[in-house]
């Protein structure tokens, strides 16, 4: 007879003083202890390990589900907008590149659904046709849903990389299991292919000074990156500034790693065919970058006909909203109907 092996206990993670301040240290964040969670989001921040889904209600009223249409979230992330969906009685498809959140998220949404209401695909939202086909809906989607960019966890977690505010090995890959990471990418750029990125991924001011700093050099952590980037700027930058640099040199990289503008643009030459008549797409952007492109492609579409109509103003976020989730004050939310 197999012999049962005693499960190995496993220490909980120490930390100094009463709050914990380290990512791995917040367990109860992690296992989404209520009253923990409730507390921390009255203090302003993101629980660690979660997302907040970002303009929530405005996106179900334009994307306005009705029971039985099909829906697909392309960026599921922690599924706060795919529960929603699901919630109305959609039938949702929902797509994520990212290998190491996506496991948890369709427990989570599993956990509410009807199985044969949900169905997830490890997928880059480019391949939105071919998911489609899949799942049997070449026709197209009632709904789509794109919230562009990285999740809080992804953020939150230093072992992915993506943030200078924790030291983590220079990474910001999404899909981990595919691509170079930052690091080497960064090892292997000439100076005049760093500054160009720099422009075009970030609309970053000091692009050359930048490049000819940090194109070529090796950057181990998160951390050290930031420094470089500080130490490479005039002595006269204020604060805020400096802060806002590494911010914009770190988007440009990411987005370069994780080739975001080539996803986008092919999703986006895609998506009126993805879409019935009548059919609904919302989209979530983040910076100029990526709101640039979505509305050009939404305006030609609509003077081409394609779409019946379109917001012309872009939907931010109230102060309300931005106040107690900090990561919504950059977004943007445009739509469009199909005609
Ligand atoms: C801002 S989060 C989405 C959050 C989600 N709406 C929620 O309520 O939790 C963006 C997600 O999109 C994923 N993502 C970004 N680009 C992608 C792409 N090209 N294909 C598939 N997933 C992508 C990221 O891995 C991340 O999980």
């Amino acid at each position: 007879m197999a012999q049962v092996q005693p499960t190995q206990h496993r220490r909980r993670p120490r930390y100094a003083g009463k709050n914990p301040r380290k990512f791995e240290h917040k367990y109860k964040e992690h296992a989404q202890d209520s009253e923990t969670l409730a507390k921390v989001r009255a203090a302003g921040k993101t629980p660690a390990g979660l997302h907040v889904p970002i303009l929530l209600p405005q996106i179900m009223q334009v994307l306005a589900p009705k029971p039985g249409e099909r829906a697909v979230d392309c960026t599921l992330g922690s599924g706060g907008h795919a529960a929603a969906l699901l919630e109305a009685g959609a039938t949702l498809l929902g797509l994520d590149q990212d290998p190491l959140e996506i496991e948890r998220t369709e427990t989570r949404l599993r956990e509410k659904a009807a199985p044969e209401a949900l169905i997830v695909k490890r997928m880059n939202f480019a391949g939105l046709p071919r998911a489609l086909a899949e799942v049997g809906w070449e026709d197209g989607a009632d709904v789509i849903l794109a919230d562009l960019g990285c999740s809080s966890m992804q953020f939150d977690n230093p072992s992915r990389g993506f943030s200078f505010k924790h030291d983590g090995p220079l990474d910001m890959r999404m899909n981990p299991k595919r691509g170079v990471s930052a690091r080497d990418m960064l090892q292997k750029l000439s100076a005049s292919k760093l500054q160009s990125l720099l422009s075009e991924n970030a609309d970053e001011p000091r692009a050359e000074i930048l490049a000819q700093a940090l194109a070529g050099t090796d950057q181990v952590s998160t951390t050290a990156f930031a420094a470089a980037i500080r130490s490479a700027l005039p002595f006269r930058l204020d604060e805020d500034e400096r802060e806002a640099t590494v911010r914009r040199v770190f988007q440009a990289l990411r987005i370069a790693v994780n080739e975001e503008f080539t996803a986008l643009d092919t999703f986006l030459n895609q998506l009126p065919d993805c879409l019935r008549p009548g059919g609904r797409v919302a989209i979530l952007t983040f910076h100029s970058g990526e709101d640039r492109r979505v509305k050009h492609l939404l305006r030609d579409a609509l003077r081409g006909g394609i779409f019946s109509e379109t917001n012309d103003d872009v939907i931010r976020p109230s102060a309300e909203e931005i106040r107690s989730n900090p990561r919504a004050s950059p977004a943007k939310l445009r739509w469009a109907v199909k005609a």
